[in-house]
């Protein structure tokens, strides 16, 4: 049997694209790389490296010392644990005309032949439209990062290429994907009868990067008002539309301003919200009444898939009763919906783990509704300042997000200062510590929950969640939270911790 594998790109994929590499002490692993890697190779998936050095032909770099820092980035991933079955280095420029240089697919055909590698359910990693292209004639799923050069070529992009920041996501999408693929092949026609299910009016949970969405399709009113109904939603609050590309954003969002464009390009599908003024077409109920409309392109594949199947823009909420904790897993979403929906997707663990940030570019100035998956400076270094907004800011609506309890367990939960005295507790209490980075003496505690040893916040927003729930089982007397540094995600986790803690 044939295995699948990835191709990666080197310089602007897995380590720094820093011109025309001469020697190993040049190179530069992103952070990310290691990490991304394992995942990949524990999964199954081959790792090969094809990489460009035009260099070679231009005599600015000698075939050695191109093959000295090939052989440095193999053994450093090595040194990880990581086996790169083979690197394929293409010495031309473009006006040499060789068969080897991307577009073409020759290394990816030779490494096959080579490995035994099955390229119809390959990937290709790069940072160059000729990456992606590269794997689109191969017959291969192509992933373009934008990191390296990845942001200054983005404009040759084919439309709704799939995009990501970098290497971390890009791991993260083909993990999903070859789930999604294995469900599909042990239960035929699975994502079809969910499609299926939504255009009949059903509801279906399924996975996104930030949390599970319960979903109907958005135009469909009965099947709307059955979210607000399993969720015990007031009907107040409007829901976010979710779509799979740029004509489905035009079927609900109209007077798109630049800004948003700009917002769109660089961040979806992501854990990014935008709204925008809304067509006719989106139903009263899907925005509480407003005229503008809440929508964003979700990253998951799985999620992407059932749109497309679908063929419409669909309206989810996060799967959970009103005001609880938003579901990371499919798991949190049977337990709390039960009974409440048509089907549930499972998707693995939401990668991000805390709801998108939501931005209004329906005023004259961007507003932040609500911190979320995507940190507030990534927003501001791209379209300048952005109003913070507070319940009060004059806005229409408060985001239920912004409601000030919300994301609460059952468990009184508490926020402590990591500067300060904890508070005060019964000797003979039960309380559970939900802590950032490390814990001074845990044996005061019941129960202990790190969000992140590494003190990363992009792990700190995965766990959170799911942390909360397992505290919240344990019957505890209380539960106590510290906040974690207010910074990048932090801010949305800070956040969620705040409102979780707000007495009823
Ligand atoms: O990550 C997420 O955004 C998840 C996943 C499932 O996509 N969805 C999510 O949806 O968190 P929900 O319904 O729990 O939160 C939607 C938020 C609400 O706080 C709502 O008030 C706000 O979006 N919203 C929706 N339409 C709006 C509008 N027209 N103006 C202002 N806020 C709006
Ligand atoms: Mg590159």
């Amino acid at each position: 049997m044939n295995l699948p594998a990835v191709f990666l790109d080197r310089d602007g994929t897995i380590i720094e694209d820093r011109g025309h590499l001469a020697t190993p002490d040049e190179v530069v692993f992103f952070p990310d790389t290691v990490a991304a890697l394992r995942h990949l190779q524990a999964s199954g998936l081959r790792l090969l490296i094809v990489t460009h050095q035009p260099g070679i032909a231009t005599g600015r770099l000698s075939n050695a010392a191109v093959q000295r820092v090939n052989a440095h980035v193999v053994a450093e991933l090595q040194r990880h644990g990581i086996a790169i079955d083979g690197v394929y280095c293409c010495p031309h420029q473009r006006t040499d005309q060789c068969r080897c240089i991307k577009p073409h697919p020759f290394f990816m055909e030779r490494a096959a032949a080579e490995h035994a590698l099955d390229l119809s359910h390959s990937f290709v990693v790069g940072d160059h439209p000729h990456d992606v292209a590269m794997a689109d004639r191969a017959g291969a799923v192509g992933i373009y990062v934008r990191s390296g050069h990845g942001e200054r070529h983005r404009a040759e992009l084919p439309p709704d290429q799939l995009l990501v920041p970098g290497i971390r996501e890009a791991a993260d999408w083909i993990l999903a994907h070859l789930e999604m693929v294995r469900q599909e092949a042990q239960n035929p026609g699975l994502l079809e009868d969910a499609a299926q299910v939504l255009r009949n009016g059903g509801l279906v949970a399924f996975p996104t990067e930030t949390v599970y969405g319960l979903g109907a399709v958005a135009f469909d009113e009965t099947a709307v008002a059955r979210i607000f109904e399993s969720k015990q939603r007031p009907r107040f609050d409007p829901l976010i539309v979710h779509v799979a590309d740029r004509a489905m954003l035009e079927q609900v969002a109209t007077d798109i301003p630049a800004a948003a464009h700009k917002l769109i390009d660089h961040f979806w599908p992501g854990p990014l919200t935008l709204v925008l003024p809304k067509t006719a077409a989106v139903p009263d109920l899907v925005t509480a009444g407003l005229p503008t409309v809440a929508v964003r392109m979700p990253r998951h594949p799985l999620a992407l898939a059932l749109i497309r199947r679908t063929a419409l823009p669909l309206a989810a909420p996060s799967a959970n009763p009103f005001g609880r904790t938003s579901p990371t897993d499919a798991g949190h979403v049977s337990e709390s919906l039960r009974g409440k929906v048509d089907r549930v997707l499972d998707g693995g663990p939401a990668t991000v783990g805390i709801e998108s940030t939501i931005v209004s570019l329906a005023g004259k100035r961007p507003v932040l509704l609500r911190p979320g998956g995507l940190p507030l400076e990534e927003i501001v270094a791209l379209i300048g300042p952005v109003d913070r907004s507070t319940a009060e800011g004059g806005h229409p609506v408060s985001a239920p997000g912004m409601l000030a309890r919300h994301y609460a367990p059952h468990t009184p939960f508490h926020l402590i200062s990591m500067h300060a005295p904890p508070p005060r507790s019964h000797a003979r209490s039960r309380v559970g510590l939900l802590a950032f980075q490390t814990v001074n003496a845990p044996d005061r505690f019941a129960a202990v929950e790190i969000l992140a040893p590494s003190g990363d916040l992009r792990e700190a927003a995965a766990h959170l969640f799911g942390a909360m729930r397992r505290l919240d089982r344990m019957n505890l007397d209380m539960i106590w939270a510290e906040y974690v540094p207010d910074t990048g995600l932090g801010m949305a986790i800070n956040d969620r911790l705040t409102r979780a803690a707000t007495p009823a």
